[in-house]
Formats: structure tokens, sequence, C-alpha cells
């Protein structure tokens, strides 16, 4: 259960409780945790990924700990058609989804040459046309009802180029400009749009892409870094930067050239690449 302290769980539960969430990648890390927090606020969630078994077990959990409302519906956002069964299954069952949580995503770190391209295709495709489509399918129900909330998770590297994780850190730029820019545009309506930039955090993400555990070592648990985005989504702030994002770098890097940056990058994260992709 999150930290109990009543001011933020007011603010959560004013902003979230009693509407209905959806929250793609909530089988694991980060996705799960928003999924946990959000139901402790009081709202209702429906939970997506690919893995049906772990969905279940959460929304078993959920509803035995909170006594709200789930929903889960099974999806591979990879797949074109996914948003739109995913929209059907929501509000084309009467369900009006207030809280969108842009979550599900994943990266890899090697050489891009060496990199397949079949894996960076669906990468872009799950953590940025995903992204696009299912904005585009709720948004305009949100403005129609005039209230809404949009998390995107989008990173520490979206500030920055990444030598190997070059496709992975230009998602998650796309991530966060598509973020700040449509907070800009639809705050009139209402609804809040906010980028969450959380730095290495503690779930799947690092066996997924490929990064050895000492890549991973200041990694800092998932429950901090989601009590802080809740928090800024539900303030309305367009970005979030949760413990462990190094918030101080990314601020001074504004002032330093950024081939300089990157190369400097590039050094240090050749270490880190994993033989095979090396
Ligand atoms: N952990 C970090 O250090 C970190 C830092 C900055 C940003 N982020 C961002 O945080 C988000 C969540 O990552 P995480 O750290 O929680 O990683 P994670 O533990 O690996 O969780 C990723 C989630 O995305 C889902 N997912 C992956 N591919 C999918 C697909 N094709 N279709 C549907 N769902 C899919 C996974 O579910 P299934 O495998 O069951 O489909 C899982 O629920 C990502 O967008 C990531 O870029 C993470």
């Amino acid at each position: 259960m999150p930290a109990a302290n009543p001011t933020r769980n007011a603010t959560l539960a004013r902003a979230f409780g009693g509407r209905w969430a959806l929250v793609t990648g909530a089988s694991a890390g980060l996705g799960e945790q928003i999924a946990l927090d959000l139901a402790a606020a009081g709202a209702h969630v429906v939970l997506t990924a690919r893995r049906a078994d772990r969905l279940n077990d959460l929304a078993e959990r959920i509803r035995a700990t909170y006594f709200v409302q789930t929903l889960v519906v099974p999806a591979d956002l990879s797949l074109p058609e996914a948003p739109r069964e995913l929209y059907d299954a929501t509000e084309g069952a009467g369900i009006p989804i207030d809280i969108l949580i842009n979550n599900a995503g994943f990266g890899y770190l090697g050489q891009f040459h060496r990199g397949s391209p079949e894996w960076d295709r669906r990468m872009v495709t799950v953590n940025c046309a995903a992204v696009v489509h299912l904005t585009h399918l709720f948004l305009p129900r949100m403005i129609e009802r005039r209230r809404g909330h949009i998390m995107m998770l989008a990173s520490a590297a979206a500030f920055q180029p990444i030598p190997y994780m070059s496709t992975y850190a230009a998602t998650k730029v796309f991530d966060r400009f598509l973020g700040e820019a449509l907070d800009a545009e639809v705050r009139q309506y209402g609804i809040r749009v906010s980028s969450l930039c959380p730095g290495p955090t503690e779930s799947e993400f690092g066996q997924v892409a490929g990064l050895n555990s000492s890549a991973f070592r200041r990694a800092v648990p998932a429950e901090p870094v989601v009590r802080r985005g809740l928090l800024d989504l539900a303030n309305g702030r367009p970005i979030s930067y949760p413990p462990g994002s190094g918030a101080f770098f990314i601020f001074l890097e504004r002032f330093l050239p950024r081939t300089l940056v990157t190369r400097l990058l590039e050094r240090g994260l050749r270490r880190a690449i994993p033989a095979r992709n090396a």
C-alpha cells in the first residue's frame, strides 16, 4: 500500500476517485504500481498488457484490497488494431475512461547496427504509435466531458540522445514532446497531460532491454517514482521529475553542447553493452 500521507492521499482521491483509468503495461514494473496507487486513490482500473495471467492476479489483488472495479483486457500494442480493441472494450462498452496511462514500453541496449530491425519497429510502435493512437481515441471523449488526465511514460532519457539506446531514447523524447504539446493544447478543456521522466527504476525493463545489473545499480523502487508521477498528474504539472531522474543533471545539460554530452555518454555506455550486442 502507498505510504500514508493525508494531504497526498486527499489530492489523489479528489483527482482520481470514482473515475475509470486505463493503464497500459499493467502486468509489471511501473504500470503495476500505477494501477495499485490509482486503485488506492479510489479509481476503477482497466488493466492491459500481453500477459493475461499477471493482469488477472493483479485485478484480484486490487479488488480484494481497495474495493474498486477492475477490467482485464489483454492486448499486444505492437499490433495496429490493439488500441481500437481497447477503446471498444471500454468506452465502446459504456466505461468512460477519464485517466489514460500510456505506460507500456520497452528498450534495447546495444549497437544500433547489431540490433534487430523488427525489435526496433515494435519498440517504435509500442512506445510511440500506440501512444498516439490511444490518445487519439480517448482524448475526444475527455474533451466532451471536460475532464481527464493523461500520463505519458517518458524518461530521463528523453532529454538528450543516448548512444547504444538510440531508438529507445528517441521514442521517449517523442513521448515527452507529445505530452508537453498536448498539455498546452487541452488545458482549456480541463484536461491535464503529464510526462513522467524516471531514471533507472526497479522493474523488468533492464532484463527486457538487455541491460546488465550494474547499469541498474542505483535503480530506485517503483513506489516513490509512481507516487511523484501521480501527484504531479493530479496537480497538473506537465513534466514530472521523480526521485532518481537526475533532475539536476538534466538542468545542467541545458548549458552544455549536446554533442559533448552525447560523446561522454557514448564512452560511459560502451562498457555497459552486453557482449552479444557489442
Ligand atoms: N524502469 C526504468 O528504468 C524506466 C525508466 C524510464 C522510463 N521507463 C518507462 O516506463 C515504462 C514502463 O516500463 P517498466 O520499467 O515498468 O518496464 P517493465 O517492468 O518491463 O514493464 C513493461 C510493461 O509494458 C508491457 N508491454 C511491453 N510490450 C508490450 C506490448 N507489445 N503490448 C502490450 N504491453 C507491452 C509489459 O507487459 P507484457 O510483457 O505482459 O505485455 C509490461 O507490463 C516504459 O514506457 C519505459 O520506457 C522505465
